[in-house]
């Protein structure tokens, strides 16, 4: 039996997750930081850009990521990229220059300590 040499192309080639998840218990979650509204955003920008679909860019929903304390967060793969957003603007701009370009957008990067 043969080895594998190389990892198989993914399907899509990036994904990015936003946690759209919501507490009813008064704890913090990223469904009362705007989520939706930033997925929904994501996702018309990207297909407007002609980066949605195979070979490209998926654009998904998630649940709790449990780094709640960042929240709002999304994060990118295959390169495990975490944001933390505030507004609409900063959905073009990781679409911009993370999604379109490669290019990280460091600004909104979440910091590495915030989890839960
Ligand atoms: S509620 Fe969004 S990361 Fe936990």
């Amino acid at each position: 039996m043969s080895e594998p040499t190389a990892a198989a192309p993914g399907y899509f080639a990036r994904h990015i997750f936003f946690c759209l998840n919501e507490r009813t218990n008064g704890q913090a979650c990223c469904a009362q930081h705007g989520a939706q509204a930033a997925f929904d955003h994501c996702k018309s920008r990207v297909k407007a850009a002609g980066l949605a679909g195979p070979g490209k860019v998926r654009v998904n929903k998630s649940g709790c990521l449990d780094r709640c304390a960042a929240g709002p967060v999304a994060v990118v793969y295959p390169e495990g990229v975490w944001y933390s957003y505030v507004d609409l603007a900063d959905i073009d701009e990781i679409v911009d220059s993370h999604l379109v370009r490669g290019v990280v957008v460091e600004r909104l990067l979440t910091p590495p300590e915030l989890g839960r």
